[in-house]
């Protein structure tokens, strides 16, 4: 089966408070978009893109994109879920069901080809799929409603769930679909196929693959880029 990517890219950022989408905004000499879009357009496992925007934006015709794979664009949706679910349907019409999808955060530019190689050696085989994820490191506290700790909580068993999410084309936008519709929180692809009975594999990468969410990450995620 082959590998292809679902890069959601249709949300506005609001946590970084720029004058922009985040996705946008300059980082090492390039957008954040063109480093994600990149690390899949160089790999050599990967078949081809659907990049999800925004209906209304205006700033993906600026990009530099090269590249000799297919590369799809499509319309995104009210939250991050549903712009996935655009993604997944428009690779039905071009890829085979029992292919593999690959679903990244635009957000997520400092990807090493490395943790992408694990990812697809790992789950290649796999009956469900899996994630990236990095076990947590800090202790963890619950807090009560006044702001004290009501509780800590056994930390052994936490990961932090990162992108790519890898599943079975199919097997995804049906579980996503499902879940959708019973009106439940979607809040990664994992959870969409646990919802549905599944237990995605955990995939031990990088915790230098942040999530660019706040305006101190774009120094974080420059200095990760120079030491690659
Ligand atoms: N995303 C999307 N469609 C949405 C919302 C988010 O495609 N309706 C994408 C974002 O562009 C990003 C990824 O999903 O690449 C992860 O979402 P997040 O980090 O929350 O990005 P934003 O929603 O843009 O940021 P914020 O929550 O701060 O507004
Ligand atoms: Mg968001």
């Amino acid at each position: 089966p082959g590998f292809w990517a679902v890069i959601p890219a249709a949300g506005v950022g609001s946590r970084m408070r720029a004058d922009r989408p985040k996705q946008y905004l300059p980082l090492a000499g390039r957008t954040v978009l063109e480093h994600t879009l990149d690390i899949f357009f160089r790999h050599p496992r990967i078949s081809g893109v659907v990049l999800v925007i925004s209906a209304d934006d205006g700033w993906f015709g600026d990009l530099d994109i090269r590249t000799d794979k297919p590369l799809w664009v499509v319309d995104g949706g009210a939250e991050r879920c549903h712009s996935v679910l655009n993604g997944l349907k428009a690779l039905m019409t071009h890829a085979d069901p029992r292919d593999w999808v690959l679903v990244h955060d635009a957000a997520r530019p400092c990807l090493s080809d490395g943790d992408l190689d694990q990812l697809l050696d790992t789950l290649r085989d796999d009956p469900v799929g899996g994630i990236l994820a990095t076990p947590v490191r800090d202790t963890k506290k619950r807090a009560g409603p006044d702001g004290r700790i009501s509780a800590t909580v056994d930390r052994g068993a936490m990961w932090r769930a990162f992108t790519p999410q890898m599943f079975r084309l199919a097997a995804l936008e049906a579980a996503l679909e499902r879940a959708l519709a019973e009106g439940f929180l979607v809040t990664d692809e994992a959870s969409a196929m646990e919802h549905a009975g599944q237990a995605p594999l955990l995939v031990e990468g990088s915790a230098r693959n942040i999530k660019i969410t706040q305006p101190e990450d774009l120094s974080l995620a420059e200095f990760y880029l120079s030491r690659r």
